[in-house]
């Protein structure tokens, strides 16, 4: 005979140290959810240097020691119980709240999984030094130490032998712990933050002026230098950080960010906004890096959604992606956003020098050309071009040389054309007086049916004819040098062979397609007015610097650079 099931009879609330080791499920899933909470713990208490020291990836040691505002022994002694906190009084204090913690947990949380221990003093004269194991206060003294706190945590999960089993490699724990950091010292380059592994410098930023600044000390120059500026309000929000430039993203390795009210928050979809707005400018595969801080009112923003506050809820997700995929868009957009050709050195190009004049059309950004206030309409100077091996072409700007490759650069306008004349009246077409008759395999023939109606828009009006043939009667004619039969011929077997497959969109698929194939090659001899209206046309295009496949269309050679060289400096 078997023992019937125990089924339980009586509700019984659970001693705080059982209910502290189960809040702590969720608070500390590893070393570096410890290295966050103290961390955070630090910032909060308006730390000006925050040091984290490892020990075997944080599994036998933790230890965090900041300069901020300490503890007498009274709060410290609190403060390792649950729910005691600070930071807030009211549940309408969570509101806006500004400190990264809020809830009271993280402390007892921590030492009720660990030898914990904590050295603290407001002021350098009071202060208290105490001893948790497991949860249990084993000590606990008035101590002096100068003004700040030191946490250490030992053995963590000593006590909760399941969870221990499920930490990884000390390498791994390690390259955590330094991502915790990492990503905090990303929402303060104020505060100087250094960790070092089982005894090693991994991190090490001295305190800096500008974000910038703290990138470069994290990831260096040569990350920090691909990365152009995002900046820009709509209504409540306001997106700022970096944005990748294009042309140097790659496939893997890509630093990810977004801070909700200087918060880092886990959300996927934000960042894929934020990928959103490098549409027909990066290569399919290409993951450009984003660092991004949203600013909103406060209601409009919920940061209690989860056990570690790595997620927020927006009033408003809709509105929020919309505005941070326009941000991004809008940091590609400058001629500052081409690629320098020389590294390591600031450039910014704000206008052109020369003497050459054009009329702009309305509504270009025309402080490309250096003016405060231009008037659409009127003349203005263009630079003397100077066209290089057939292919590039050279131009003066304020701050340095423009170098422009011509199809990459007619292949950018070409396609912001299209899109424009694909979703309005489409382009005007030649017709022909002897119409061509072309013959396609069974794939491009499919690809020419699936197409007909884009192919029209962009000029190619084409009928069947008897088997393989096609007869078409119009064409496009974007430039003098255009061979229409060769154009069609390539668009239709990209099409079909599923070239730009990466790209989402259907319509710009095809643009890019087109304007990769209609534009004019490297190799043609330009005359002085093709190279001027190519030059014009592309610096008054929205993406002037970035071609339709993940490259530049232009580059610059700073004038610091020329100095630098030629020792005029
Ligand atoms: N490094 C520190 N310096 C000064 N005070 C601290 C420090 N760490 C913790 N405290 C105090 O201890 C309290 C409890 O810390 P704990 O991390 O447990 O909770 P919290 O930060 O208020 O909220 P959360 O659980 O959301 O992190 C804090 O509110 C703060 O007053
Ligand atoms: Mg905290």
């Amino acid at each position: 005979m078997t023992a019937p099931p125990r089924t339980p009879t009586r509700v019984q609330v659970l001693p705080a140290q059982v209910a502290d080791q189960i809040a702590a499920g969720e608070v500390v899933e590893r070393p570096a959810s410890v290295v966050k909470e103290l961390v955070e713990n630090a910032l909060d208490a308006g730390a000006r240097a925050v040091r984290v020291e490892l020990e075997d990836g944080g599994k036998t040691l933790i230890r965090v020691s900041d300069d901020g505002q300490g503890m007498d022994h009274e709060d410290a002694a609190l403060a390792l119980q649950r729910h005691a906190t600070s930071k807030i009084r009211t549940a309408a204090d969570l509101i806006g709240v500004a400190t990264f913690g809020f809830r009271g947990e993280a402390l007892p949380a921590i030492a009720s999984v660990s030898r914990f221990e904590i050295e603290t003093s407001p002021d350098g004269i009071n202060g208290a030094h105490l001893r948790v194991t497991g949860g249990k206060v084993e000590a606990s003294e008035h101590a002096v130490r100068q003004r700040g706190t030191t946490i250490t945590v030992r053995a963590l999960f000593f006590n909760t032998p399941a969870r221990r089993k499920f930490l990884r490699a000390t390498a791994t724990e390690t390259r955590a712990a330094v991502e915790a950091v990492t990503v905090l010292a990303l929402t303060r380059p104020d505060v100087a933050f250094a960790l070092t592994s089982d005894g090693r410098a991994l991190v090490d930023c001295p305190p800096a002026a500008r974000l910038i600044d703290r990138v470069r000390g994290l990831w260096g120059r040569e990350l920090a230098d691909t990365l152009l500026p995002v900046a820009h309000r709509e209504g409540p929000l306001e997106v700022n950080g970096f944005a990748q430039r294009p042309a140097q993203a790659r496939p893997a390795g890509r630093k990810g960010y977004v801070f909700v009210r200087g918060r880092p928050i886990r959300d996927p979809f934000i960042l894929r906004a934020g990928e959103a707005g490098y549409r027909s400018t990066v290569a399919p595969g290409d993951r450009p890096s984003l660092v991004l801080f949203l600013d909103l009112p406060g209601d409009a923003v919920d940061v209690n959604v989860h056990p570690a506050k790595l997620e927020a809820r927006f009033r408003d997700k809709f509105f929020v992606e919309k505005v941070v995929e326009a941000a991004v868009r809008e940091a590609l957009a400058p001629l500052a956003a081409a690629a320098p050709l020389a590294s390591g050195t600031g450039y910014r190009v704000s206008g052109i020098g020369g003497d050459q004049e054009v009329q702009l059309p309305a509504g270009v950004p025309l402080e490309l050309f250096g003016r405060d206030n231009p008037i659409p309409g009127t003349r203005y100077p263009v630079p003397s071009l100077l066209q290089v091996f057939d292919t590039y072409i050279l131009f003066q700007t304020e701050s340095g040389v423009a170098i422009v490759d011509q199809h990459s650069a007619h292949e950018r306008v070409l396609y912001e054309d299209v899109m424009r004349q694909l979703t309005g009246d489409g382009v005007p077409a030649q017709r022909l007086l002897l119409p061509l008759t072309l013959d396609f395999g069974p794939p491009e023939l499919e690809a020419i049916d699936a197409h007909r109606e884009l192919l029209q828009r962009v000029g190619f009006e084409i009928e069947p004819f008897s088997g393989r043939s096609v007869v078409i009667h119009t064409v496009p004619n974007p430039h003098p040098r255009f061979d229409a039969a060769r154009c069609l011929q390539e668009l239709v077997s990209d099409l079909a062979g599923g070239r730009f497959g990466g790209w989402q969109n259907r319509l710009e698929r095809f643009a890019a397609t087109y304007a990769c194939r209609a534009a004019i090659k490297a190799g043609n001899r330009l005359d002085a007015d093709e190279m001027r209206e190519l030059v014009v046309r592309l610096l008054t295009a929205t993406l002037p610097a970035h071609d339709v496949h993940g490259r530049p269309s232009m580059v610059q050679l700073p004038k610091e650079e020329l100095e630098r060289r030629f020792g005029r400096t």
